[in-house]
């Protein structure tokens, strides 16, 4: 089966069609989203603080990155998995950038990297695209630069923030990049830059009319209490799921219910006869000790 490309991805804006993007981090996650109909699979470094427990994303290496972006493209046949440029992999310079995003590529086998950041990332964005490397870009609220904004703020409210805005989506369809993601930028203003772009926006909390949207898959399934943002739907509650399943099954062990015949294997009586003849705990003692064999 074909993957999704990034051209296909480019189309489907064409088209009118909206994108599915939605975050996995391991290879079962990856098989349920890409058969619950996502286009495309970010191996964001959310990771960080969804599946390993930071504050923040900006302890995320490219190891930890590297290490999951290969299970999530072992766990997926056909979507475009895009693994996430953590930080420090690429702010440091387009060269870091390029062994980085090198590495998305060879090591993982992904189709594409994304990387926050608008006129400041541009001339890296375009190294890469230029070598050859699919590059989705991100704007709005980028949290690598969460101590620098002074939280997760909603970006572009005033009009000279929604103009560097514009410019920095700008900045980004001129340096290559197919898709844009816009987080935390109202809706309106969301609205404005998808119909000026030749490229697909993506949005998170960007309102409906972006070309598609992303959403963190843990947030969505209530699988991540820590914080949960305003602009995520929650589809269903499986953190309430798994916390009674585990419940029922630690009740029934205490109780000595769990495993019931129905999990337990049967063994064939005449070997078992052989370890315990009928009222001779002396033979099983010498048998276990090797003395009649
Ligand atoms: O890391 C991530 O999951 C992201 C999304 C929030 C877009 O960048």
């Amino acid at each position: 089966m074909a993957r999704i490309t990034t051209s296909d991805i480019r189309d489907m804006k064409k088209r009118g069609e909206k994108i599915v993007m939605m975050t996995a981090y391991d290879y079962p996650t990856a098989r349920l989203v890409e058969e619950g109909g996502a286009e495309v699979i970010l191996v964001g470094d959310t990771l960080g603080m969804v599946v390993l427990g930071y504050d923040s994303t900006l302890p995320v290496t490219m190891e930890d990155m590297i290490h999951h972006t290969k299970a999530v493209v072992r766990g997926s046949k056909r979507a475009l998995v895009v693994g996430d440029m953590p930080f420090m992999s690429y702010q440091t310079g387009w060269t870091d950038a390029m062994r980085n995003a090198a590495r998305f590529m060879q090591e993982a086998s992904c189709g594409a990297i994304k990387l926050e950041g608008g006129v400041r990332s541009a001339e890296t964005v375009h190294k890469l695209v230029e070598a050859g490397i699919p590059v989705m870009g991100h704007i709005g609220l980028t949290p690598q630069s969460v101590n620098q904004v002074g939280g997760f703020k909603v970006q572009g409210k005033t009009p000279a923030a929604a103009v560097q805005l514009m410019h920095d989506a700008q900045a980004l369809e001129q340096a290559g990049a197919f898709a844009i993601v816009l987080e935390l930028v109202p809706a309106p203003l969301a609205e404005l830059l998808t119909q000026r772009l030749s490229v697909p926006t993506i949005g998170i909390g960007a309102g409906v009319h972006c070309d598609g949207q992303v959403q963190v898959f843990h947030d969505m399934l209530g699988m991540y209490d820590a914080f949960v943002p305003k602009h995520a739907k929650r589809y269903a509650d499986i953190g309430t799921m798994i916390r009674d399943a585990v419940a029922r099954y630690s009740a029934e062990v205490k109780a000595g219910a769990f495993p019931t015949p129905k999990e337990s294997f049967k063994m064939d009586p005449a070997a078992l006869a052989e370890l315990r003849p009928p009222g001779s705990e002396r033979f099983q003692r010498r048998h276990a000790l090797g003395l009649d064999a």
